[in-house]
């Protein structure tokens, strides 16, 4: 690839708390990055506040759970802004409860929002990414798909599901220049977290060897580094950012 290009990364769920650190964190590394959101109201309020920082991020809509409109929007961003050349997978919701209290709604969405997404925005470049023999995916998964957590038989479920993808595509897509890597945060500092009530996430937090909750800004160090050229012999990993939460 040439030296002096700028790379095309696209962040899923660009507006929430991790990935405004990792859009944050790609820019000032040199990436082009491209913004995804769901919700047109957050949008706005993000754009403002970017802009306020100095960003100026390219933002597209798009439902990543739908497939037919994840290609449309992958569609547009190529036409728009040229290739992909890194997708980082990090859409994703909560809807936690007991097993014996999820409704099938709850387990679906979460689901299709958190590994649907993961295949339907994968699929949509990966076919380009071979063509010109060069890619970087990076699927955000969680400490809750290692190891299950209380009240998240639907999250870990996707979560889980999104190594597997990660370690399968890995091998498909090696010989054509492409990493496929997982990273998986435990507890960061995100509204998501802080959606915990508090009694409960004063709980978690203690167990935390480090005893503290994640900075996003130490998730998104991650990802650019894994999207960086240099890091073209890391493939099929899962890199665990958990303060010590999970060791295995
Ligand atoms: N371990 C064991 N038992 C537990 C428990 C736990 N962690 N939490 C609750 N229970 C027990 C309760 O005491 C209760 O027992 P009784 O019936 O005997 O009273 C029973 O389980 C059921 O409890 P609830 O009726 O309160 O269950 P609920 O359906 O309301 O769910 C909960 C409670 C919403 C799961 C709540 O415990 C919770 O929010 N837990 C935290 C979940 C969590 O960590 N989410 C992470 C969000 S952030 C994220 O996901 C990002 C990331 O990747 C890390």
């Amino acid at each position: 690839m040439d030296a002096n290009k700028k790379y095309n990364a696209l962040v899923t769920g660009a507006t929430g708390g991790l990935g405004t650190a990792m859009c944050i964190r790609l820019a000032n590394d040199g990436f082009h990055v491209i913004a995804n959101y769901n919700s047109e109201e957050k949008a706005v309020k993000w754009r403002e506040k970017m802009k306020e920082a100095g960003y100026e991020f390219d933002m597209y809509q798009c439902d990543v759970s739908d497939y037919n409109a994840v290609h449309d929007m992958i569609q547009k961003v190529e036409a728009e802004r040229g290739p992909i050349d890194v997708l980082v997978n990090n859409a994703g919701i909560t809807r936690d409860g007991a097993f014996r209290k999820m409704t099938p709604e709850n387990w679906d969405i979460v689901i299709k929002t958190n590994l649907y997404s993961v295949f339907n925005c994968t699929r949509n470049v990966i076919n380009q990414m071979m063509d010109r023999n060069y890619g970087r995916i990076i699927n955000i998964s969680s400490v809750n798909g290692q190891r299950g957590q209380f009240g998240q038989a639907n999250y870990s479920a996707a979560k889980a599901g999104i190594h597997g993808f990660t370690k399968t595509l890995a091998m498909e897509v090696a010989r054509k220049g492409i990493t496929v890597n997982t990273i998986s945060p435990g507890y960061i500092a995100t509204d998501m977290v802080m959606a915990v009530p508090e009694e409960v996430r004063n709980k978690i937090v203690a167990e935390i060897p480090i005893g503290r909750l994640g900075g996003t800004e130490e998730i998104a160090h991650l990802v650019s580094f894994l999207a960086s050229k240099e890091a073209s012999f890391i493939t099929g990993a899962n890199y665990a950012i958990n303060g010590g939460q999970h060791v295995y």
